[in-house]
């Protein structure tokens, strides 16, 4: 158990946010596998005030779990009153959650996103006034820092603290390394010792052995699930069960997953409708199927074969006849048991 301000979780994973990807519907399905808490895509703080149509879809969703709302923009204030006004809009939102990690070139030039780590007073002066505007948790994500040469992590989480931040996540990478090159957990190990709020950890999180040797190199309260977790819900499953009890689930067979993503599908239609839906599908329902049989090929079709919700269904019907109780094993999805074994390793030498 672990706290985000008065909030009580119970639980090691964080599903993280990614645009485009992590919608109601996402968050509605892949909770139940164990995402201890979420967080909306981000959204903007002008959208918000200027009661965007857009904007309003990102933030309509029940009081079911944990469930932050994340906003991006470069002025406190501005900040902050989106932040009011969006909790007044939905009552539902749990805690608060400031963009301070994104990397696209568009939201860096006007100010936001990872361009804010320039400035560990103002990441301070954000969180100060959002927390004086809302009376739930307010959170901020960061990167290490812009690029290897200027990191200031630290310099950010300390500004970040005495304005009361309630946990902060740290995506282990430099905003010049976007997504791609190695995450640099060698830049971070005990960092959650020497921070009193709660750390969140982020960074190729795709296996139940990389949530072990991220904990294990920084003690972090909780990991964040990002790209790791789309096609791989059970993913969130391993990791709370290893942290739980330290049993290693072995990975799902594939027709569990063509199962699953027929369900995803369900609920990414019923939210956006059948033409976004089957947009949607064509990027996310390829994913389930990496590391089986014939996975080029059905990654292939999946992608571009798939017009409506009924030649989903019939390719993946397809796929899970192929099945023979066979589990996701292959590369990029390694046998989970084995790599923990090795992961447990990283954590007895860092803390020898
Ligand atoms: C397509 C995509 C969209 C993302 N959108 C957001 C976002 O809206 N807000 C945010 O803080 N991080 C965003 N991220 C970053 C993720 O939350 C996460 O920190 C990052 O992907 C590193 O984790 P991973 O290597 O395990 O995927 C996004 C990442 C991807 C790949």
């Amino acid at each position: 158990m672990w706290r985000l301000g008065d909030l009580r979780i119970e639980g090691r994973t964080v599903l993280g946010p990614m645009s485009g990807f992590t919608s109601a519907a996402y968050r509605d399905f892949m909770k139940p596998f164990g995402a201890a808490v979420c967080v909306t895509e981000m959204v903007s703080a002008q959208g918000v005030i200027h009661g965007h149509s857009r904007t309003a879809a990102y933030l309509g969703f029940g009081r079911n779990y944990p469930t932050g709302l994340q906003l991006f923009g470069h002025d406190p204030e501005i900040l902050a009153q989106a932040a009011a006004a969006a909790v007044k809009m939905n009552p539902n939102i749990d805690f608060i959650d400031i963009n301070m990690g994104c990397p696209v070139p568009k939201v860096v030039r006007n100010g936001a996103g990872s361009v804010l780590i320039k400035d560990p007073a103002k990441c301070g002066e954000i969180v100060r006034r959002v927390k004086s505007a809302v009376d739930i948790p307010v959170t901020a994500k960061i990167r290490l820092g812009w690029t290897p040469a200027t990191v200031n992590f630290r310099e950010v989480i300390a500004e970040l603290t005495a304005a009361g931040v309630d946990a902060v996540a740290v995506h282990v990478r430099t905003r010049d390394q976007r997504y791609a090159g190695e995450p640099r957990y060698d830049l971070v190990p005990g960092l959650q010792q020497e921070m009193s709020v709660p750390l969140i950890i982020s960074g190729n999180i795709y296996t139940v052995a990389d949530a072990v040797r991220a904990v294990g190199i920084t003690g972090a309260a909780a990991v964040m699930v990002a790209r790791g977790g789309v096609g791989d819900p059970f993913l969130l499953t391993q990791i709370e069960r290893y942290f739980r009890d330290g049993t290693v689930l072995p990975n799902p067979t594939v027709r569990e997953q063509t199962e699953w993503c027929l369900e995803l599908a369900d609920m990414i239609l019923a939210e956006q409708g059948e033409d976004a839906g089957v947009r949607r599908l064509r990027t996310l329902a390829p994913h389930f199927v990496a590391g089986c049989r014939r996975s080029r090929e059905y990654r292939n079709r999946l992608a571009t074969e798939t017009d409506s919700r009924a030649d989903l269904a019939a390719l993946l019907n397809e796929i899970s006849a192929e099945d023979g109780g066979e589990r996701i094993y292959t590369e990029g999805r390694p046998d989970p048991a084995a790599e923990v074994r090795k992961a447990r390793t990283v954590r007895s030498s860092q803390t020898a």
